[in-house]
């Protein structure tokens, strides 16, 4: 019998906990800072680290290297299809890069380039 009433209470201070997890604007006291950035989206990371790899011996980490006439993608407004079509296709001096990397890469990719705009 006790452990009926223990394991409700139980239950009940898991869901009162789940609810108060969702609303994040009441009781944030200060023990609970983030560690990551958590409004960077994982995309915009995936991103990153492929665009590291494989777009910044020409562009520069932070895409404003320009090294061989690259575009400084911190100044382009290419949308997120111009980017992926960039990127798929090559253009002039840049190679094409359709036949390395998956469709969800490339998208990532573009999400990392779109956030150099801001
Ligand atoms: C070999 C060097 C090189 C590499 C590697 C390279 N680029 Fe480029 N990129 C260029 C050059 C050069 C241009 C300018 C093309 C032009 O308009 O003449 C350019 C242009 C672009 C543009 C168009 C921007 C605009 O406003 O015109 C985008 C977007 C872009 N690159 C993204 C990427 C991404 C993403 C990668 C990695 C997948 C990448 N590039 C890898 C050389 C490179």
């Amino acid at each position: 019998m006790k452990l009926k009433i223990l394991f409700s209470f139980f239950i009940i201070s898991l869901s009162l906990y789940a609810c108060n997890g969702n609303n994040s604007s009441s009781n944030n006291t200060t023990e609970e800072k983030p560690v990551v950035n958590v409004k960077t989206p994982i995309a915009e990371i995936k991103g990153q680290v492929i665009f590291e790899q494989k777009c910044a011996a020409c562009h520069g980490n932070d895409g404003t290297a320009g090294i061989g006439n690259a575009a400084n993608l911190r100044a382009s407004r290419f949308d997120s299809t111009s980017i992926v079509k960039t990127i798929n296709e090559g253009k002039r001096a840049m190679p094409p890069f359709g036949s390395q990397l998956t469709k969800r890469e490339i998208a990532d990719i573009s999400s990392y380039v779109l956030s150099l705009h801001k």
